[in-house]
C-alpha cells in the first residue's frame, strides 16, 4: 500500500494521480483520491488499474490545490470500491488514507457503531475518519493526536478536512512517510520515489511524529504536540532514472543494470589491500567481542543473507545463525550484546524485518543494516548502514538488489575477517582483485541471452521445476526458485542436491525440468553424481557451471557456461541466468512481469 498527499499552488488531481502511479508497485488492487473544492470533499475510488480512477476524476474539471491519494494492497476487506481509500466519516467532512494495520479496529468500530456512526466498508482504516469526526474540536492537529492515543497498530496516515482545507495532517508509526517541500507546494508519500523530480528537499517522519503541511511550509511535532526539528535529506534520484530506458520491463532493465550496480556498490570500499567500510563504526575490539552473527531478512534479501552466512563463517570464523524475519521474532532468539545482527532489506521498510531489527536492538545486539534506500526506516534505526548503490529497484521481482546485497555481505565478511586476522593478506588481495572483475564478467553473461531464451521456451509449460545445488549453489538455487515462482507462477522448489534422494526424487519424471547449479569446485563430483541420479529418472537437466567444466556439461541436457571466478564470488554470476530465465518464462506465459499477481514491492504489513 502507498499513501500520497499534496498541498500547494498547482492543480492537485494530476499530481495525486502521478503520485499514486509511482507508488503502484507497493500494491494496486484499488486506488482512490480526495480533494477539497467548493466547500466540500470530493472522493473518487476504484478497483483494478489506475486508469479506472483517472476516468472517474476526468469526468469533472477540478481546480483543487489540496488532496490525498492511495493505492491499496488488501489486508482487511476484499478489493472493491467501498474498501478502497480514502475513507470518510458519516458526513464526509474528513477523509483519511492509511498504510498499515489498526490492530484494535474491531473494538473501536463497535464503540463507534454504538455511538451511531455509519460504516461503509470492511476495512480497519475506516475507524480513523469516524474517530476524527467524533473528537473534532476545531483543530485537526490536536484532534489527530487525540485519536491516535486510542489507536493500536501501525500506520502512515494522511488526513484532509473540509473544515480546515488549508492543511494536511500526517502521522507515522512503523510505516514509512516522507515529506518534500518543493517550489509549488508540499508533498507527502510512502516513499520518496513517488515525489515529482523537481523536489529534492526531503524530510523523513520518524515514529510517533506528526507533520502539518500548508501550502507555504511544513511543521513537525511529536504525539504530545512538542515541536520537532528534522534532518533535511538531499535526494538525488530523478524521475528519468525510474523510466525503463528502452527496456520492455523494469525487471529486464534492472537485470542489465547489475554490472553498474555492482561497480557502484564497490565504490570507495576497496583498496588493493583491504576492504574499507567507513560506514561501519566497529573497532577491532568490538568485533572481537562478537561470539555470534545473526542474519535476518525476508524473501530475496534472505537468500542474499544465506551467502553471507557461509562467507562470514568461512572467512571471519564467527558462528552465524540466519532467520526469516517473521520467524526470528517469535522463536525467542538468543541475542545479546555479543551478537552482531545483520538485517537486509532492499526497501528498508519490510515490516517483519523492521520488527526483527527492533527486537535485536531491544535484546542489546549491535545492528548493521544492508539496504538500498537512503532514509528508509531500517537505515535510520540500525547502528550502522551499508548501502547498496543499486539505484531504484521498481520491478517487484528483486534482481540487482540481490547481487548488490551479496556484494555488501562479501565486504562485511572481509571487513570482519580483516579485523580478526582470520584471513591471509594474500587471499584478501586475490578476492579483491576478483571482486573488481565481476561487473565485466556479469556483462559477459548477457552475450548468451539467446541460450537462456531457448531454455525458457523449453520449460515454460512445465507444471513444476526443481533447482538443485550444493553449498553456495544450494543458496543460489533458493533465489532462482523464488524468481521463477513469483514471476511465471510455475511451482518451483530448491533442494540441496544431496537431499533429493531422501524422498523428493519420487516426484521426478521425464516431464520435470531440473536446473542444476555446479560452481563449487570442491563439490563438482558430488553434484555430478546427483545429476546422474536425476538423469537415470529421465529428468530434463539444465546445468549451470563454469566454462571448462566439460564433464558436467556433457552429463546434462542443456548447459549454460559462466565466466570463471572464485567459488565464494560465484553466486553473483550464477544468479544472472536464473533471473533471465524467470523473466523469459514469465514473458512467454504472458504474465505481468513487473507486477506479478498478489505481490507488492515492499511488504509493509506483517
Ligand atoms: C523478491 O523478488 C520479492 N519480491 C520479495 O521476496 C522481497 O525480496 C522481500 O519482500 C523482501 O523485501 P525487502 O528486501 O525490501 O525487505
Amino acid at each position: 500500500m502507498g499513501v500520497f498527499g499534496y498541498i500547494g499552488k498547482k492543480n492537485a488531481v494530476p499530481i495525486l494521480i502521478e503520485g499514486i502511479k509511482q507508488l503502484g508497485f507497493q500494491g494496486f488492487d484499488s486506488t482512490g483520491l480526495a480533494v477539497f473544492e467548493e466547500g466540500r470533499l470530493w472522493v473518487a475510488k476504484s478497483t483494478g488499474k489506475l486508469t479506472e480512477l483517472e476516468n472517474k476524476v476526468n469526468a469533472r474539471t477540478f481546480n483543487s490545490t489540496v488532496g490525498i491519494g492511495h493505492t491499496r494492497w488488501a489486508t482487511h476487506g476484499r478489493p472493491c470500491d467501498e474498501n478502497a481509500h480514502p475513507h470518510i466519516d458519516c458526513r464526509g467532512d474528513f477523509a483519511v488514507v492509511h498504510n498499515g494495520i489498526i490492530e484494535n479496529y474491531l473494538e473501536l468500530k463497535e464503540w463507534l457503531l454504538a455511538e451511531g456512526h455509519i460504516f461503509r466498508s470492511e476495512t480497519d482504516t475506516e475507524v480513523l475518519p469516524h474517530l476524527i469526526e467524533h473528537y473534532y474540536d476545531g483543530d485537526m492537529d490536536t484532534t489527530v493526536r487525540k485519536i491516535l492515543q486510542k489507536v493500536e497498530g501501525s500506520y502512515a496516515l494522511i488526513a484532509l478536512s473540509c473544515k480546515e482545507p488549508d492543511m494536511l495532517v500526517a502521522a507515522r508509526k512503523s510505516n514509512s512517510l516522507v515529506v518534500c517541500q518543493g517550489e509549488e507546494g508540499c508533498y507527502l508519500a510512502s516513499n520518496f520515489s513517488a515525489i515529482p523530480e523537481h523536489t529534492k528537499n526531503t524530510y523523513v517522519l520518524e515514529d510517533e511524529e506528526i507533520a502539518i503541511l500548508t501550502d507555504n511550509g511544513v511543521n513537525f511535532t511529536d504525539f504530545q504536540g512538542e515541536a520537532k526539528d528534522k534532518i533535511l535529506y538531499e535526494v538525488n534520484w530523478d524521475a528519468s532514472v525510474v523510466e525503463k530506458d528502452g527496456y520492455d520491463h523494469f525487471m529486464l532493465k534492472e537485470i542489465y543494470e547489475q554490472p553498474k550496480a555492482l561497480r557502484d556498490t564497490l565504490g570507495g570500499r576497496l583498496t588493493e589491500e583491504k576492504v574499507v567500510l567507513r560506514e561501519v563504526a566497529l573497532t577491532p575490539e568490538q568485533i572481537a567481542s562478537f561470539n555470534k552473527v545473526a542474519i535476518v531478512a525476508c524473501g530475496t534479501a534472505y537468500h542474499a543473507g544465506l551467502i553471507g552466512r557461509t562467507l562470514i563463517e568461512r572467512w571471519a570464523k564467527i558462528p552465524v545463525e540466519i532467520d526469516i524475519a517473521s520467524e526470528f521474532r517469535y522463536r525467542s532468539p538468543l541475542i545479546d550484546e555479543h551478537t552482531l545482527t545483520v538485517v537486509l532489506s532492499q526497501s528498508g521498510e519490510t515490516a517483519d524485518t523492521l520488527a526483527a531489527l527492533r527486537e535485536a536492538k531491544r535484546l542489546g545486539a549491535r545492528v548493521v543494516a544492508i539496504t538500498n534506500v537512503v532514509g528508509s526506516s531500517v537505515s535510520r534505526e540500525a547502528h550502522d548502514v551499508i548501502y547498496t548503490w543499486a539505484g531504484p529497484e521498481i520491478a517487484i521481482a528483486s534482481t540487482k538488489a540481490y547481487t548488490t546485497q551479496i556484494e555488501a555481505m562479501i565486504l562485511l565478511a572481509l571487513f570482519l575477517a580483516q579485523a580478526k586476522g582470520t584471513i591471509s593478506q594474500e587471499w584478501i588481495r586475490e578476492i579483491i582483485t576478483e571482486l573488481k572483475k565481476l561487473p565485466d564478467k556479469a556483462s559477459e553473461i548477457f552475450k548468451q541471452v539467446s541460450k537462456i531464451q531457448q531454455i525458457a521456451s523449453s520449460i515454460k509449460d512445465s507444471a513444476c521445476t526443481f533447482f538443485v545445488g550444493r553449498g553456495l549453489d544450494w543458496s543460489v538455487a533458493q533465489e532462482g526458485s523464488l524468481k521463477l515462482k513469483e514471476t511465471s507462477y510455475i511451482h518451483a522448489e530448491a533442494y540441496a542436491a544431496g537431499e533429493l534422494k531422501h524422498g523428493t526424487i519420487a516426484l521426478v519424471t521425464e516431464c520435470t525440468p531440473i536446473i542444476a547449479l555446479a560452481t563449487q569446485r570442491d563439490l563438482y563430483d558430488k553434484t555430478l553424481s546427483n545429476v546422474n541420479e536425476l538423469k537415470a529418472r529421465e529428468a530434463q537437466v539444465i546445468g549451470i557451471t563454469f566454462e571448462g567444466n566439460e564433464s558436467f556439461g556433457q552429463a546434462v541436457d542443456e548447459v549454460f557456461y559462466l565466466p570463471e571466478t572464485i567459488n565464494e564470488l560465484a553466486p553473483i554470476l550464477t544468479v544472472i541466468p536464473l533471473q533471465l530465465l524467470a523473466y523469459y518464462v514469465s514473458l512467454a506465459r504472458g504474465n505481468d512481469v513487473d507486477r506479478p499477481r498478489n505481490l507488492v514491492k515492499s511488504v509493509t504489513v506483517e
